[in-house]
């Protein structure tokens, strides 16, 4: 995969409003991306998909919806506020500043071979909670969303029907103070994550974090076109947090390598003994057959909402050759993740007939599918705008379709074209 393709996609993610950079007109602020109308559509799709594989479609997991802001004292019992940071070089000569792991021995910017000794930056963003002068709390933006899961996990113990193994999932914001971001929203300021916190008896810890890995490899294979972009990265032992015993990311080849997708981690009793031990709560789960009172351990799968949104534009941009010099530009993203199932054109915008049937073909559509209106220039020009934000179908309504109610269905990938009738429409876009 070429390096331009982090500039095709930049390029098309604003000319096509999927991704724009925040605050552009004061000169933008780096790490920070606004989705636009098309963008939006694709993230919830995502997030959504996510929710239907996660949450609904199991028994033994439930969701929440926490806060960003919550008791300092979190992120003191999280180890975040003494050891959240992000090592740091400085080139002597243009001042840039890198991770470590960025520069290959001379300064990316200037070229440069003389850098600072790697300092330490604190990531979590500080915020004040309260508006009475000296009454003020200092407070943190999470830095990341899984804290909230373990803050609700009695409260989820005592107010549903589940049981040990059982798994809290969660989908939110997450805040940290990069020192590098860039090369799009994969390394950004502001981001989402989604989470699972699978809750399980120690004995049973090897069991689930086998069976949770391997789910979430299903998950991307389902969502991904290229699965030889796809693969595991074990974390060597040393490098090992103290308390886990193994840990995997889920890599996704991007155009600049192997990149972080979702973690799989190993998090034991730490977690809910850190917030047991500075609450002062006692965090315990009692078996209601056994009456065995522990601490649960838990299996974390945490990945990326704005990265594999990101990857997932990389998997699905096809540039292809019609001939003549003509290249057509296609997203062929999962359907489910289309911004639009369908675009619906009636042939002449200006005819009322046809336009007064295409609008007949939307409304019916729009009650059950996400789908979209354009009667602007010609067919041609439609196509290759549908083509290019990846929605599946295209739909014409034309003079025949006065006489017999047939439209023409266009296929994203093949460009193939189908007379249906208007009453199978539904069931070919379900
Ligand atoms: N609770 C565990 C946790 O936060 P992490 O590996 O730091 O683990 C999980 O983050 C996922 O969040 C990563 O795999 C990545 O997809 C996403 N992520 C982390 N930092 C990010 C950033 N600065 N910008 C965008 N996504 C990020």
């Amino acid at each position: 995969m070429s390096q331009d393709l982090l500039q095709k996609i930049t390029a098309l993610a604003k000319r096509r409003g999927i991704i724009f950079p925040n605050s552009e007109i004061y000169g933008g602020i780096g790490g920070f991306y606004d989705y636009g109308p098309v963008g939006v559509e694709m993230k919830n799709n995502l997030k959504r998909y996510w929710w239907k594989n996660m949450v609904d479609k199991r028994e033994n997991v439930v969701g929440i919806d926490g806060t960003i802001i919550t008791h300092p004292k979190v992120w003191e019992a999280s180890g975040h506020v003494q050891g959240f940071s992000d090592e740091v070089v400085e080139c002597k000569k243009c001042h840039q500043r890198f991770r470590p792991e960025d520069i290959q021995e001379k300064c990316p910017k200037c070229g440069s071979t003389e850098f600072t000794d790697s300092r330490k930056y604190n990531m979590l963003f500080k915020t004040e909670v309260g508006v009475v002068e000296g009454e003020k709390m200092d407070a943190y933006l999470r830095g990341e969303a899984c804290q909230t899961i373990y803050l609700d996990f009695m409260n989820v113990v005592d107010s549903t029907r589940q049981q040990i193994p059982f798994g809290i999932a969660q989908i939110g914001k997450a805040f940290r103070n990069e020192v590098t971001p860039g090369k799009l929203t994969f390394r950004s300021r502001e981001f989402e994550q989604w989470d699972l916190q699978f809750f399980v008896h120690p004995d049973d810890m090897e069991k689930w974090f086998e069976y949770w890995k391997e789910e979430r490899m299903k998950f991307y294979k389902e969502l991904y076109r290229k699965q030889e972009n796809l693969r595991f990265y074990e974390h060597p032992q040393d490098k090992l947090v103290f308390y886990a015993k193994k840990a995997f990311d889920v890599e996704y080849l991007s155009p600049w390598g192997w990149a972080e997708n979702e973690g799989i981690h190993w998090r034991s009793d730490y977690d809910l003994t850190q917030h047991s031990k500075f609450s002062g709560k006692e965090l315990k789960y009692t078996d209601p057959k056994t009456g065995e009172k522990y601490i649960p351990w838990i299996v974390e799968t945490s990945g990326g909402v704005d990265r594999t949104l990101l990857m997932l534009l990389f998997d699905a941009y096809e540039e292809e050759d019609l001939g003549d010099g003509n290249i057509r530009t296609v997203l062929k993203i999962h359907p489910e993740i289309a911004a639009y199932k369908a675009a619906v054109f009636p042939l002449v915008g200006n005819k009322e007939d046809i336009s007064k049937k295409a609008r007949e073909v939307f409304d019916l559509l729009s009650d059950k599918h996400k789908v979209v209106w354009d009667d602007r220039g010609n067919i041609g020009k439609r196509y290759r705008y549908q083509d290019e934000i990846g929605t599946p179908y295209c739909i014409t309504i034309d003079y025949e379709t006065l006489e017999n109610n047939s439209v023409t269905v266009r296929d994203r990938d093949t460009m193939e074209q189908k007379r249906v009738n208007i009453e199978d429409l539904d069931s070919i876009l379900s």
